[in-house]
């Protein structure tokens, strides 16, 4: 099975498996999935002949990022194949959301999207969350820069994005007003990380702009549990 890979993830940050704590507050919730519907999960056709290596994260509340997202040393993880039927498409910060990106794709394969903002969120915390808060109060939610493919040929896509305010970040939220409406006929799969307080009305956002889409069972779980719980990311991989 022939696949184009159009950007190579490097190794020069990584460290498998080793994540540098950070102070949390939120409650302990730990994994939580969602059933929404009974859609049914198309199986990835994506060939895959390499993993994706985990990154050291900060998490929890107060977590800063590199002031970059997660692409101050690598380029954003860009791998479009001709045939692959399911991609993976997210967008990280602070790295949380990539790691279970990363560990879905090591698990399913198929294709692979990171997307960016033009102007990437501060690696303070309290300033990324002031920031948030004024796009979300004055409905002025980032540009994207990333160039999205073709996604007709795709009928499963899962969705990556993290909890902010309770509902869908705002990067995600611009993905969506500007691409949501080419999801006919497809079925999503939410998958996101958050500092405790689990998955808040994404679900609901999410439908709201993917009208002619599926949204089927979503995944969602604490940052700071996310590297001990792969079984967990397989279980809603395999069963759903
Ligand atoms: C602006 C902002 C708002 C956040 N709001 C929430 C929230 O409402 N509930 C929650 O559980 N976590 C919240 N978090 C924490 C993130 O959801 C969590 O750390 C997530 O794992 C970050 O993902 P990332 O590293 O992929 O960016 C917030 C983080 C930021 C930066």
């Amino acid at each position: 099975m022939s696949i184009i890979k159009q950007a190579i993830i490097t190794a020069g940050v990584a460290f498998s498996f080793l994540l540098v704590g950070c102070q949390n507050s939120g409650p302990s919730e730990g994994t939580s999935n969602s059933t929404n519907d009974n859609s049914e999960k198309g199986v990835p056709s994506g060939s895959q002949d390499s993993t994706l290596p985990l990154e050291e994260t900060e998490y929890g509340r107060g977590a800063e990022s590199d002031g970059e997202d997660t692409n101050a040393q690598e380029e954003p993880t860009r791998i479009i194949s001709d045939d692959a039927n399911s991609i993976i498409i997210y967008f990280s910060r602070s790295g949380n959301t990539q790691n279970l990106a990363r560990m879905i794709y090591n698990e399913a394969g198929g294709d692979m999207l990171e997307l960016t903002v033009a102007n990437p969120y501060p690696s303070d915390y309290e300033q990324a969350v002031e920031r948030a808060d004024n796009e979300r109060d004055n409905q002025e939610y980032p540009e994207i820069n990333t160039d999205i493919p073709d996604l007709s040929q795709y009928d499963t896509v899962y969705l990556g994005y993290q909890t902010w305010s309770m509902t869908l970040s705002n990067p995600m939220i611009s993905f969506l007003m500007d691409h949501g409406s080419n999801f006919s006929g497809k079925t999503i799969y939410p998958f996101s990380t958050n500092a405790g307080y689990g998955e808040g009305d994404t679900i609901e956002r999410i439908k709201e702009l993917t009208p002619d889409a599926s949204v089927a069972t979503s995944f969602s779980i604490q940052d700071e549990e996310l590297l001990d719980n792969q079984d967990k990311v397989n279980t809603w991989l395999n069963d759903n």
